[in-house]
């Protein structure tokens, strides 16, 4: 008994050491889950972002058809604000130069866990490709009505990219952020396949939006508050409506964004850039214009993300989306689909009588919120505006894909009507251009 006990004391050192190099401590769980893929600064750059409950390295093995290829990242420790304080770790790895037109399967994880292989494609020659997107928001961990659907779709490689226009889970951060774990467990289905594409809604507003910072990866600096990408033809820029409405954090992000947006939008519009990407699309939770039944910001005259925060007017979107002429604006919030005529400042200013997509002179605003969650759909005021082409409190998700320079196709699917396509229109833009160029 005496040697063993000396044996031991020798070996304690050697433990230690041991405990101290090891990648990952000795409990726990290093099983990767809640992967989920996103843009890099470009469509040939994917970032792969993932779970454990445990600290341990982030690896993706890879490769074009099979597996040949090895791309280390970095693990971040995230305590969620709630009671139990809940800590797991994000991984991200950045997969980037990837070849065009391949199907690239991949695993994520470590020597300690891989999660299953999975797959994705990449888009051919930018200059060729005309990117397919379903666009929705409102989507929760309790009925997520429209999600079986898209998890077919995106099996049969319908889409290029999807994009969630925020409240997530509903929400991320409850019951310690194990609502979001399951919420993310969910989307993985359709997210580990191809680029799952976001930005915040209010219901991610608790501890400074700090689940959603956490799991998602955008592009850009901003912890994915705001950012844009390039898809094709489409010059899309990402959103937080949400700093015009916590200005308990501060109004210092509000200011950003607006200098940040205005910058973007400058840079999209030099001809060279907008020749290369001519279709404007802005997507932010909270919108401009609603008609829905309730009494959410959107049913006021002046909205804060129209015109501005109150009394002062300033940071208002709509002026600067106009004056550069920004093409179509998809919002969410409201548990309905909304389809407006091109409108700027309530006038409606179609292209032509016959033709009012054609040509429009003003942006086109869709609201799609209505992709399932424990708060139902949203009804509807009586009489329709005369700014509101189109109203629909189905569940359901909208589509959309640029064709090329000039035609844009947008269309709406009933999840309660299995699948059918309740709206549609063509947006044709013989030149895209700052609206106040046509007057
Ligand atoms: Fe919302």
């Amino acid at each position: 008994m005496m040697k063993l006990n000396t044996d031991l004391k020798m070996l304690l050192p050697l433990f230690i050491v041991y405990s101290l190099l090891s990648p990952c401590s000795a409990t726990d769980y290093f099983q990767p889950e809640q992967i989920h893929l996103s843009y890099g600064e470009n469509v040939y750059d994917i970032v792969v972002t993932w779970t454990t409950y445990s600290d341990c390295k982030s690896s993706v093995e890879y490769g074009i058809e099979h597996i040949a290829l090895k791309a280390h990242g970095n693990t971040t420790k995230f305590i969620d604000g709630g009671s139990e304080r809940r800590v797991m770790y994000i991984h991200r790895v950045l997969l980037s130069n990837l070849t065009s037109s391949s199907k690239y399967v991949y695993h994520c994880g470590s020597d300690l866990g891989w999660s299953g292989v999975f797959w994705f494609l990449t888009p051919p020659d930018e200059s060729k490709w005309s990117p397919h997107l379903a666009i929705y928001g409102d989507m929760g961990n309790e009925n997520a009505q429209s999600l079986a659907r898209l998890q077919e779709e995106v099996q049969r490689s319908v889409y290029d990219a999807i994009i969630h226009v925020g409240d997530f889970a509903y929400d991320m951060d409850s019951d310690n952020a194990r609502v979001g774990d399951e919420f993310m467990r969910q989307i993985e289905t359709v997210a580990a396949y191809v680029p799952y594409m976001t930005c915040p809604g209010n219901h991610e507003q608790t501890y400074n939006f700090s689940n959603y910072r956490a799991r998602f990866s955008m592009p850009g600096e901003s912890e994915g508050l705001w950012y844009s990408f390039d898809m094709g033809p489409v010059h899309f820029v990402a959103l937080s409506t949400e700093v015009y409405y916590n200005f308990n954090y501060g109004m210092k992000q509000l200011v950003k964004q607006y200098y940040w947006l205005e910058e973007d939008l400058k840079k999209a519009s030099e001809p060279e850039n907008r020749k290369k990407h001519p279709w404007i699309i802005t997507y932010g939770h909270r919108p401009m214009y609603c008609s829905n039944y309730d009494f959410d910001d959107c049913r006021q005259h002046s909205t804060f993300v129209r015109s501005g925060i109150p009394v002062l007017k300033w940071f208002g979107l709509e002026e600067m989306f106009y004056r550069y002429g920004v093409d179509l604006s998809i919002w969410a919030h409201e548990h309905s689909y909304e389809r407006l005529w091109p409108v700027y400042d309530y006038k409606v200013l179609n292209g032509s009588v016959n033709q009012p997509y054609q040509n429009p002179r003003a942006t086109v605003h869709i609201i799609t919120g209505s992709a399932g969650c424990s708060e139902r759909t949203d009804p509807f005021i009586p009489n329709k505006p005369e700014w509101s082409a189109f109203r629909n409190s189905d569940y359901g998700y909208t589509k959309v894909k640029a064709w090329n320079d000039t035609h844009l196709y947008v269309e709406q699917v009933s999840d309660d009507q299995d699948g059918k396509v309740i709206d549609n229109i063509w947006l044709v833009k013989d030149k895209h251009e700052a609206f106040n160029n046509l007057k």
